[in-house]
């Protein structure tokens, strides 16, 4: 997306930015420090997440595509005829095409993305491909409240939230639970939420798929601090970290550092901070869950598991859940 130009900086935009600011800030104070993963994607970064899909390592997409491919149908039998999709950080909406195709007269999808370009770019590939689907993207972190585009959804006959490639692994267990509870809430009492899961299995297949002989996620990883520096002006020397994806067993997750390879500062906003070598930013959280743990989670948040489908080998779960 285009930048604003000075004359279009409205106030509401510098307090815009000054909360991502001290959003960034917050995290950078906390022992380790943390950028939210939403400083991943800028178009660059969307692009290397689309790469990373592709890697031999990187399971979760080829696995849920599988299903997808398998089981759609059954699905789309299930949703029934002329649902709305809504879709939060939907990407490049590769997944979302197996369903729409499965699905009986699809009347609307509404991507949620935070990186604009790329959404727009998505959504013209979809009005292209799907003549008769009314395509609305929003540009929002979905992690926050947004508003959806009331008209395309009214005249459809439920709401169904997508939420695929496991993106609620991001989330520690009350944020998981708050953000399916917000899902649950924008689908409604009629509507339903369709959820990816990635599952718990062999510590050795999650630790390559999160750090791959090519780099790829190196790079993705790294990005946040380019896209940081860019947007926000903080000052990282990005030659400075290394990239690292362990898979720590007491919290069921695979989280990725950025590791100091040597003593390095940065600031933002004239607050500065440093790390001696072999300290580390937190980047990103990748929970994995049993089929168990995401029942339960959903369960918190007033959702009834309604269907499971999983992979033969069980490393990936879709989930149908209604309003409990
Ligand atoms: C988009 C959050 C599902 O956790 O697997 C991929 C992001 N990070 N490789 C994941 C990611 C590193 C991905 N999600």
């Amino acid at each position: 997306m285009k930048q604003p130009s000075v004359a279009f900086d409205t106030r509401r935009e510098q307090e815009a930015r000054q909360a991502r600011v001290e959003e960034v800030l917050a995290g950078l104070r906390e022992d380790p420090p943390r950028i939210s993963p939403i400083w991943f994607y800028d178009r660059r970064g969307s692009l290397l997440f689309e790469k990373i899909c592709e890697l031999p390592e990187y399971y979760p997409t080829r696995t849920e595509l599988g299903i997808m491919r398998v089981h759609a149908a059954d699905m789309a039998a299930l949703l029934g005829p002329r649902v709305a999709l809504v879709e939060p950080g939907s990407g490049a909406s590769l997944k979302t095409r197996l369903l729409l195709d499965a699905l009986d007269r699809p009347a609307a999808y509404v991507p949620v993305d935070i990186s604009g370009g790329h959404l727009m770019d998505a959504a013209r590939a979809l009005r292209q491909d799907y003549p008769s689907l009314r395509v609305e993207p929003v540009c929002a972190d979905f992690t926050r409240p947004f508003s959806l585009p009331a008209a395309p959804l009214r005249a459809t006959r439920r709401r169904i939230v997508y939420f695929p490639g496991s993106t609620i692994g991001n989330f520690p267990r009350d944020e998981a639970i708050e953000l399916l509870a917000r899902l649950r809430g924008i689908a409604g009492e009629d509507g339903a939420l369709l959820l990816g899961v990635d599952r718990v299995k062999p510590k050795a297949v999650m630790e390559r798929a999160y750090d791959d002989a090519a780099g790829v996620t190196a790079e993705f990883n790294l990005n946040a601090l380019l896209h940081l520096n860019r947007e926000l002006g903080t000052d990282f020397d990005p030659s400075a970290f290394g990239h690292r994806a362990p898979w720590v067993a007491e919290h069921s997750r695979i989280e990725m550092h950025l590791v100091a390879r040597r003593d390095t500062t940065f600031s933002l906003d004239g607050e500065s901070f440093g790390l001696a070598r072999g300290d580390y930013l937190l980047t990103e959280y990748s929970h994995k869950y049993t089929l168990e743990d995401a029942t339960a989670k959903a369960a918190a948040a007033g959702l009834t598991l309604r269907r499971a489908w999983s992979d033969p080998n069980e490393w990936f779960s879709v989930l149908l859940f209604e309003p409990a």
